[in-house]
């Protein structure tokens, strides 16, 4: 992107005036480029968790944390969500635009030819203990890959090798997933059918069994399919980042996404899934009172937080939790189910919403919030609530990490103010 040379923002300095040029974004969004300024004055900024340091050029995600804006390529959440496919969403994100219905049917037979993993994979399930978290499993498979196809870790590898590893990614996550599922749940691997979308394949490898016919529910495959557009990508969150900070290494894509998806697993980013439900649990066995739940999340000295509440970026509401509300109420709607959690989360919300502590600081219910009810409508056990976000998320991390190489971007690697100790000889052992 162009800077205009009248875009010019001046600091005073050590009596000095510095000219820092202002980068503006496609939609008018403005920053100060201060990449030079420790060399110019030897001072550096300092933004502790980045909360207001761009750290790349990005072209793949916009959103609007004050207006509860969020664009794919510039396609609204809302209409993706409602029309598309997660696969067409996948090669949009991917390629920047939407498919035509040709660039579809290749993509998706494509991946299509690529959802077996290697037989030798299924042995590791062997040696990980009988209560292993799903997520921790997830990424060691995941970096495990990098294994069975050496060729991924040539940084100079050809375009085409690149494009095959990404589509390995794409077709073997749901896959893995599903052996995670079913490891924990101790039944037999499902072998994919590849006649079957991208999301009734995943349905059948978690839900069928050998012994018996299985059909995917269409409701169902419908709200995993919207789910899985809604968290397909998020511009620089943790996870996002730390691809790209791996990455940024020349790592290889399997590396790379495999911490991501360790970035995720935490109760304060992917993680929040699996928290709000046990939460919801808990207040619900407590008796269901809310007003000593609130007021727990309130107190300082108290470590409880509302789980499912607050976001880095959204101040006002997350459009992805508009559209998961009201899809978790037609869910569980179709598929009959009574599930006295999402009362609370109703209620709670309600009382939150409406206290001054929560409206102050701008805390409203992330995507998180309701996602868990409907992923445990579908039958999908509370440790895996995370893997399901990482299926969802794949796309982006991998749009991420490509942009990251496209651009050119050095490897990341931010600096300090350091607060430790001055230089000091050091003291013999028997002088201690
Ligand atoms: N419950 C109670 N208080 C909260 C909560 C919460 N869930 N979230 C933030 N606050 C309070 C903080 O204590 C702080 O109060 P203070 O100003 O009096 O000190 C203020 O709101 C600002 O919070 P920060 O933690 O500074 O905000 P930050 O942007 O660093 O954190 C985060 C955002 C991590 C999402 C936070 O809101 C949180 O922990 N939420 C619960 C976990 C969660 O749902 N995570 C999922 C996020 S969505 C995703 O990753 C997909």
């Amino acid at each position: 992107m162009e800077t205009k040379m009248d875009e010019i923002a001046r600091i005073e300095l050590d009596g000095k005036t510095i000219e820092i040029p202002i980068i503006t974004g496609s939609e008018n969004e403005k920053a100060l480029d201060i990449s030079k300024l420790r060399a110019q004055t030897g001072y550096i900024t300092l933004d502790r968790g980045f909360k207001n340091t761009g750290s790349c050029m990005s072209a793949i995600t916009f959103l609007d944390g004050e207006k509860g804006i969020l664009r794919y390529r510039g396609y609204p959440i809302e209409q993706l969500a409602e029309q598309a496919s997660f696969l067409e969403v996948t090669y949009l994100i991917l390629n920047g635009e939407l498919p035509t219905k040709a660039e579809l049917e290749s993509f998706e037979s494509e991946i299509d030819h690529h959802t077996l993993v290697h037989e030798d994979m299924k042995r590791f399930f062997e040696a990980y203990p009988a209560k292993a978290h799903p997520m921790g499993i997830l990424a060691s498979m995941i970096v495990s890959m990098s294994t069975f196809y050496p060729e991924s870790q040539d940084p100079n590898r050809s375009q085409e090798a690149f494009q095959l590893t990404i589509k390995r990614l794409i077709a073997k996550l749901p896959t893995l997933a599903a052996m995670v599922y079913k490891n924990a749940v101790r039944h037999p691997f499902m072998y994919p059918k590849n006649d079957l979308g991208y999301i009734e394949n995943f349905m059948h490898m978690c839900f069928a069994m050998p012994t018996e016919d299985y059909t995917p529910n269409p409701v169902i495959a419908k709200a995993l399919n919207k789910l899985l557009i809604l968290h397909a990508d998020h511009e620089q969150n943790c996870s996002a980042s730390t691809v790209r900070i791996v990455g940024s290494s020349q790592a290889n894509l399997y590396a790379s996404i495999s911490a991501g998806i360790s970035a995720l697993w935490g109760p304060l980013h992917g993680g929040a899934n699996q928290a709000v439900i046990e939460m919801l649990e808990m207040i619900q066995e407590d008796g269901g009172d809310l007003d000593k739940w609130i007021a727990k999340a309130k107190d300082k000295e108290d470590p409880f937080r509302l789980m499912g509440f607050g976001h880095r970026v959204y101040k006002n509401f997350d459009p992805r939790a508009t559209i998961i509300k009201k899809a978790c109420d037609d869910i569980l709607d179709q598929l009959g189910i009574d599930d006295p959690t999402l009362d609370i989360a109703k209620r709670l919300e309600q009382v939150a919403l409406e206290d001054e502590y929560f409206k102050s600081r701008g805390l409203y219910p992330n995507v998180d919030f309701y996602s868990g009810i409907i992923y445990r409508a579908i039958g999908i056990p509370t440790e895996m609530f995370t893997v399901m976000f990482a299926l969802g998320r794949l796309p982006g991390w991998i749009a991420q990490w490509k942009e990251m190489l496209d651009n050119g971007d050095p490897i990341g690697r931010p600096r300090q103010v350091y607060t430790g100790e001055n230089a000091r000889d050091f003291v013999d052992l028997d002088k201690r």
